[in-house]
């Protein structure tokens, strides 16, 4: 797919080894990862491991979570995109960002910004979201790009509600 995605205050891209570092600042923050099954990563080693694991899924599919960058600082501040969950057959949009970046309507623009390329240059038929009952801003975030809540359930271990946005309740 083209690189990077552009949005109004947002450059995203696929991750590179060097941005480990800078990664690590959310990784490895335990109240971003809160709802992440796993937790937070416990040292820049297991962020450089992720991020390979990143990078080994954008060229097996063309696509995977990528880092996001201030547009206008060209500093790192979170993740996002779109990850093939093999085990379970779907396709899961995630969407992350370091503490100082939140309520400022960030998620909600980069999370578009993934729901338009997946239902339109990577031609996806659907996508879902995998969020804890208590993620309320997360919820909040799939509300406002129409995902509708599909069912609840145990996943990855986790107490979890699954959304589903189908293309053609995006596109109508
Ligand atoms: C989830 C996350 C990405 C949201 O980022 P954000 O940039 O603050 O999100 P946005 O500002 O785009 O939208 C958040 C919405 O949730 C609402 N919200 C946030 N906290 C809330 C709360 N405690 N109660 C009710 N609503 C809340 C906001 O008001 C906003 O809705 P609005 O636009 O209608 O006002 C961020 O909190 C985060 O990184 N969390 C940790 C990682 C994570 O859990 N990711 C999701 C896993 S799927």
């Amino acid at each position: 797919m083209r690189v990077p995605i552009e949005t109004e205050r947002l450059i995203l891209r696929p991750f590179e080894a060097v941005d480990a570092r800078a990664a690590y600042g959310w990784f490895g923050d335990p109240v971003v990862m809160r709802f992440t099954p796993g937790g937070p990563d416990k040292s820049i080693e297991e962020t450089t491991t992720r991020l390979a694991n990143y990078r080994e899924h954008q060229i097996a599919h063309g696509f995977s979570k990528w880092i996001t960058l201030d547009r206008r600082t060209k500093l790192p501040i979170g993740d996002s995109g779109l990850l093939m969950l093999k085990d379970y057959g779907w396709i899961d949009l995630g969407f992350r960002l370091a503490q100082p970046c939140w309520g400022k309507g960030l998620a909600t623009e980069m999370a578009s910004a993934w729901v338009r390329a997946a239902f339109g240059e990577l031609r996806l038929d659907r996508l879902r979201g995998l969020v804890h009952p208590e993620n309320v801003a997360s919820i909040r975030v799939l509300a406002k790009l129409r995902f509708r809540e599909e069912r609840r359930d145990t996943i990855m271990g986790m107490n979890s509600i699954l959304f589903l946005l189908d293309a053609e309740a995006h596109l109508t």
